[in-house]
């Protein structure tokens, strides 16, 4: 595959229902800055990356305050009621308004702790097929299947299993493809992979990192300043 330029989309139109509270996650501060300034960061200065567009709900009032100067460096399209959604709003306002686009790097506003060396490898591994890739992490714990009494009813047999995160590196023309067959016939989506996998591709596994956690719930905010200190203390080579 030739290298094209890639456009990178974050999604952050979501509610952040299981996280409460008055402030949006995304906008949440964490060490100074609101947790989307540090998704946004590690993509802005990225030499591979042609530009960057983000997913806002109809109603947002805050992204402008909360990325400041930022804001006019990166484009912004209005979401839908599900991810699928937002990510397909965002996949089609990419196609019109920088049409040199080839492939396309999915962010969750929600994750700010991204090393840039895992990114790194993404690009250049994610890019030499059109599957494309994605960060994963094998999974560590030993997996229990729940019966209807929340007795255990299996043990799940882990050693092939990975957590998928963000971003997920994908050409731009076959997941825009992939996310409208997938939603025509009514699949549930939880990840842009899913819709690849669905159209028959075999996107591939790169390896993530434990420091790129979503914040999910109010609980995983310790964590993400824990880690977002420990990676600017990093040199920029460390990982393997
Ligand atoms: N997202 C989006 N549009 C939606 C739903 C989610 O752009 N309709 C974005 C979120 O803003 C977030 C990312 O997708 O950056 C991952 O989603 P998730 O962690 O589930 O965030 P929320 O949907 O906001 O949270 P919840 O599911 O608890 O409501
Ligand atoms: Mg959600």
């Amino acid at each position: 595959m030739s290298a094209g330029q890639i456009h990178a989309l974050i999604p952050a139109a979501g509610r952040g229902s299981r996280f409460g509270g008055s402030v949006l996650k995304q906008y949440l501060p964490v060490c100074g800055k609101a947790v989307i300034v540090h998704a946004l960061k590690v993509l802005q200065h990225h030499p591979l990356i042609s530009g960057i567009t983000v997913v806002l709900a109809e109603n947002d009032r805050w992204f402008e305050a909360a990325v400041g100067p930022l804001a006019t460096a990166v484009g912004t399209v209005t979401g839908g009621a599900t991810r699928a959604q937002s990510v397909t709003n965002g996949l089609r306002f990419i196609a019109q308004r920088h049409p040199a686009t080839e492939w396309v790097l999915i962010h969750d506003a929600a994750r700010p702790c991204l090393p840039p060396d895992c990114l790194d490898q993404l690009l250049e591994k994610g890019m030499r097929q059109t599957d494309g890739g994605i960060l994963a992490i094998p999974v560590g714990d030993t997996l229990k299947c729940a019966g209807q009494d929340q007795e255990i009813a299996a043990t799940v047999d882990r050693r092939e299993l990975w957590a998928a995160q963000t971003p997920q590196l994908f050409p731009l023309s076959e997941l825009s493809e992939a996310m409208d067959a997938a939603q025509q016939q009514g699949r549930e989506l939880t990840d842009e992979a899913s819709a690849m996998e669905f159209a028959g591709f075999r996107p591939r596994l790169i390896m993530g990192s434990a420091a790129n956690i979503k914040i999910t719930s109010p609980g995983d905010l310790d964590l993400v300043e824990a880690w977002l200190s420990r990676l600017s203390n990093l040199p920029r080579v460390q990982q393997a």
